[in-house]
């Protein structure tokens, strides 16, 4: 492991050409009311999760800095968003439909052409290897695609009338007003988008501040955003949360909240707004997804599915797989099989091929996961995979924890990093009730081929969290699968197709059916003279 560690960061030289990033970006500019605003205020220094050798030392790669707007420029940017929305009155939240698909389709096209630069970003940001940068980026445009399908189909539904008890409706989804969007640093690109792109696409205006790491990548999409649509739409905000979104949050003036991170962050934000009643959440929060290993099993299929589940993205995932219940019967062979599979995962920095274990961004991490091992340890676990725990500067090694209980941390704790805890039973009533009591309810896995026991636990689960799956890892997609959570894991259901209906109210024109006013709905058609009233069919 020593040898292992010693030859994990490069020196400058060794990283491939294409993969360099050359002088500090230094990023003054943030998006007011259509213009790249200079911010001559403090600045974050960004760091990387690559450490550098320099001689006998490594260090840190410092990547360069993002403005650390004030409270007051904060609420430039959600004046602007508000004076757009005009009280629904502005040119975003009136365009027809076909329209406002054009901007996001601008956008798109715009977006593309910055794959490289957002990649390279993803990859020194948050240590996110090529392969899944670059998927990161290319989902996040198929999210655009389909969303634009999903609303083309959600008009052509809502083009025609409808007749009921002698009233004539025409029913269509209207924005909201104001929207907040924040995302989360292990997908900072992608889950913001998930948000942001159907709060515009439905009318609203935004806000939007990047998360905590990956910042930078979101500068090459700056004139994107600028030159894609009408001022004010879209105002991008960078600084300290509790400093810029709280002021935000107090004003009032937000009118949809679409937040990634913890509850915890999520419930002090929410409380900030004087009028909870007007405010929308749409919220991703925190998870402790359990995977269940039955005795009756697949066991090198479960084997497969729990190590990505639990180890992709080093185990920064919001749908990771953080704990192994493992029946007695199968443990000993099931965490066999674990360690060697664990064993063939390579370390290294984000851009080598085949790379699976990468440097993690966030500082204090390593002290944190640290602290979970000592604690299980001290508590009667044992690190069992070699070199388990091992760690130089911000790279951890996966640690396997066997035998763990609920007296430990790492049982309850969402480690949200590189720890695969397992607790081996012999009553499935201990793991029954380990969901049923767990104050997190997003997904969990079942492992097995016994279908009175697989079919059992689906009916016992069904009512815990929002998404079973069986001999599979948890995970968000296909995106177009409802994506929510019960209990502390989220609010609201996200799809591409449930996106559009959070971020927008079903509204309705209603008359009584007589000729008079069949006569007045067919003027107003046939002059075009509603955006809202028209039986316009978009291809
Ligand atoms: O961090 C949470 C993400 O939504 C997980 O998405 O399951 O596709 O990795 P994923």
């Amino acid at each position: 492991m020593d040898r292992l560690l010693d030859s994990l960061f490069p020196t400058a030289n060794e990283i491939p050409e294409a993969y360099r990033l050359g002088e500090p970006l230094v990023q003054r500019e943030y998006l007011v009311n259509g213009q790249l605003q200079q911010w001559d205020g403090p600045l974050a220094t960004v760091r990387s999760p690559v450490w550098l050798k320099e001689g006998n030392e490594e260090r840190q790669v410092t990547l360069g800095n993002t403005p650390l707007l004030d409270a007051d420029t904060a609420l430039t940017a959600l004046d602007a968003a508000v004076h757009a929305y005009d009280k629904g009155r502005g040119a975003w939240p009136t365009m027809r439909v076909a329209e406002r698909i054009q901007h996001v389709e601008t956008f798109l096209g715009k977006m593309r052409e910055q794959r490289e630069a957002v990649v390279k970003l993803l990859m020194w940001e948050i240590g996110k290897n090529l392969k899944d940068s670059e998927k990161e980026f290319d989902r996040t445009c198929d999210y655009i695609v389909d969303t634009i399908g999903a609303l083309k189909e959600l008009d052509r539904r809502s083009s025609r009338f409808e007749l009921e008890q002698d009233t004539l409706g025409q029913i269509r989804r209207a924005p909201l007003g104001v929207a907040l969007c924040m995302g989360p640093y292990n997908y900072p690109l992608n889950e913001t988008f998930t948000t942001l792109i159907p709060a515009l696409i439905m009318g609203n205006t935004v806000v939007f501040k990047p998360a905590k790491f990956g910042v930078l990548l979101i500068r090459p999409l700056l004139e994107a955003f600028r030159d894609s649509f009408p001022a004010g739409v879209i105002n991008v905000i960078y600084g300290r949360g509790r400093e810029t979104v709280s002021a935000l949050m107090a004003s009032g003036k937000i009118d949809v909240f679409a937040f990634i991170g913890t509850n915890k962050a999520a419930s002090d934000l929410k409380k900030l707004h004087p009028r909870p009643h007007r405010l929308r959440a749409a919220l991703g929060l925190d998870a402790k997804n359990p995977g269940i290993v039955l005795p009756e099993v697949d066991l090198d299929n479960a084997v497969n599915e729990a190590v990505t589940g639990a180890l992709s993205f080093n185990g920064q995932r919001c749908t990771a797989l953080k704990i192994l219940f493992v029946h007695e019967d199968v443990v000993a062979s099931f965490l066999d099989k674990f360690q060697r599979k664990l064993a063939a995962l390579k370390p290294g920095m984000p851009w080598e091929p085949g790379v699976a274990l990468t440097p993690l961004p966030e500082a204090g991490k390593i002290d944190y996961l640290n602290g979970l091992v000592a604690d299980a340890v001290d508590k009667g676990a044992k690190v069992i995979n070699e070199g388990g725990g091992a760690s130089r500067g911000s790279f951890f090694y996966p640690a396997l924890l066997y035998p763990v209980n609920a007296q430990m941390r790492v049982y309850h704790e969402e480690q949200f990093g590189p720890l695969v805890p397992v607790v081996p039973y012999r009553d499935l009533q201990t793991v029954i009730d380990y969901v049923l009591d767990s104050d997190f309810g997003q997904q969990l896995s079942i492992f097995g081929s016994n279908s009175a026991e697989v079919g059992m636990l689906v009916d016992t689960f069904a009512n815990q969290v929002g998404r079973i799956n069986l001999n599979a890892q948890c995970q968000r997609g296909p995106d177009t699968y409802p994506f929510n959570g019960r209990k502390n894991s989220a609010e609201g259901t996200l799809s591409v197709h449930d996106a559009l209906r959070v971020f927008s109210i079903r509204t309705l024109v209603a008359t009584r059916f007589q000729e008079s006013n069949k006569q007045l709905i067919s003027d107003i058609i046939r002059n075009r003279e509603s955006s809202f009233l028209t039986t316009d069919y978009i291809f």
